[in-house]
């Protein structure tokens, strides 16, 4: 098998630090050709050291960061090195953030294997339309994803009647809703089954992850939202299930451990030997599954509207959800607001139908100003979007 080449967006972080360690296996099969990170010089160093990669760059490095020579430094770095002849680009760069270096691997024709729903989320209209025209193509990491994606091959699209999300629930599955205003950071951030990056956690936390993730299912499989469903799966083994229309149902069974998808994806679905222990199905039973209760979930409703209504409303979804988590970490925002902000901006979004490129950075620069005030926090707390910079989560 021929080798293939890698680029890792988001390098130093829990995907990018899982993928290095899934290629660092298998280096008869792997190259890294560039790596970003946003400003852990030391981490993507470390990285650039051990696995020979070829470009680096940090698109918000510290004000007294020791950039070594050579590095690129800021967004249009970032985009060049998505961009470099790869076969495979891994977008792990958490948020908006990595909304314009996936645009550039797209445009250069490269198969992107995105971890990053919310690329999808903000804009799956314009990332599709950019797929199409370059012939990229784009590949679940997200494990439900990637766990639909495996039940699907080979299957024809006309016979599915749903996808089924699982969801673990979060911190906050079985707390009393009556208290979860007072809920602190350290608590939402003790995830039950998956040890991740905080953003991905806290919307875990708040079910928002499983809404984002309904909208991503819609765009990367071109499905409509009343087929895609979410259950409760407290143990996180099922990762996702497809029901098609002769009464079968197919389920991707496997350990949490996100080193199976993303092996898979770089991969370009080839299933690489030994990343990870089987599931033990006798000591992870029973598996257990649950309607999700829309009174202590209420944002994957929200999530959901958004989808529905589309154009730049999922965009808003996403901006004001990305600025009320970076607040929430800080300190700066209660944990039941964020659900009630982000609904109120998805409420309060206009309509735009077959949204550009412009229309989806316009209505995310909105929703972002809109909460930041909502929030009254300082000018330029907020979490960056998609033009990059020093994000606070
Ligand atoms: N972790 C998981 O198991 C998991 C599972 C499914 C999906 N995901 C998705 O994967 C994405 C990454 O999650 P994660 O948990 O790996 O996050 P993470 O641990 O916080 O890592 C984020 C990575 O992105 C970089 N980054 C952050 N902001 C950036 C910016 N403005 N510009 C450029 N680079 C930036 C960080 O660089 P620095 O280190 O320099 O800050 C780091 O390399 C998210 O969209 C998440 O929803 C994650």
């Amino acid at each position: 098998m021929p080798t293939r080449r890698v680029i890792l967006l988001g390098a130093t972080g829990s995907i990018g630090r899982q993928a290095v360690d899934v290629i660092s296996r298998f280096p008869d099969r792997f190259e890294v050709v560039g790596a970003v990170a946003r400003r852990d010089a030391a981490g993507l160093g470390a990285l650039v050291e051990r696995l020979g990669v070829g470009r680096a760059a940090l698109v918000a490095p510290d004000p007294d960061a020791d950039v070594p020579t050579g590095w690129g430094v800021g967004l249009e770095a970032a985009c060049e090195i998505a961009a470099l002849p790869a076969d495979v680009v891994c977008v792990a760069i958490t948020g908006a953030a990595a909304l314009r270096p996936t645009l550039a691997a797209l445009d250069a024709g490269t198969t992107v294997a995105t971890a990053t729903k919310e690329v999808l989320v903000m804009a799956g209209e314009v990332v599709r339309a950019r797929a199409r025209r370059s012939g990229s193509r784009i590949l679940p990491i997200d494990s439900e994803h990637s766990a639909l994606w495996q039940c699907l091959r080979g299957e024809d699209p006309a016979s599915v009647t749903r996808l089924i999300l699982t969801a673990s629930g979060g911190a906050f599955r079985d707390r009393d809703p009556a208290t979860l205003a007072d809920a602190t950071p350290e608590e939402a951030l003790r995830h039950p089954t998956w040890n991740m990056g905080p953003k991905v956690t806290i919307d875990c936390a708040t079910m928002m992850n499983k809404g984002l993730e309904v909208i991503e299912a819609h765009f990367l499989f071109e499905i409509d939202y009343p087929r895609i469903d979410v259950l409760i799966h407290p143990s996180s083994v099922v990762h996702s299930l497809v029901e098609f229309h002769d009464g079968a149902t197919k389920a991707q069974i496997g350990a949490p451990d996100m080193r199976v998808p993303i092996a898979l994806a770089l991969a370009d679905g080839e299933r690489l030997p030994g990343v990870a222990a089987p599931a033990d199905l006798a000591a992870l039973s029973p598996l257990a599954f649950r309607p999700v209760d829309p009174l202590r979930f209420p944002a994957l409703g929200v999530a959901r509207r958004a989808g529905e209504r589309g154009g730049v409303v999922p965009a808003i979804l996403n901006a004001a959800n990305e600025v009320c988590v970076s607040a929430f970490l800080r300190g700066a925002c209660r944990f039941d607001q964020i659900t009630d902000l982000v609904g109120e901006a998805v409420e309060a979004a206009p309509a735009v139908a077959g949204p550009s490129l412009d229309d989806v950075l316009d209505a995310d620069a909105w929703a972002r100003r809109r909460v930041t005030e909502a929030l009254a926090l300082p000018a330029g707390a907020a979490v960056s979007g998609p033009g990059g910079g020093a994000g606070a989560a």
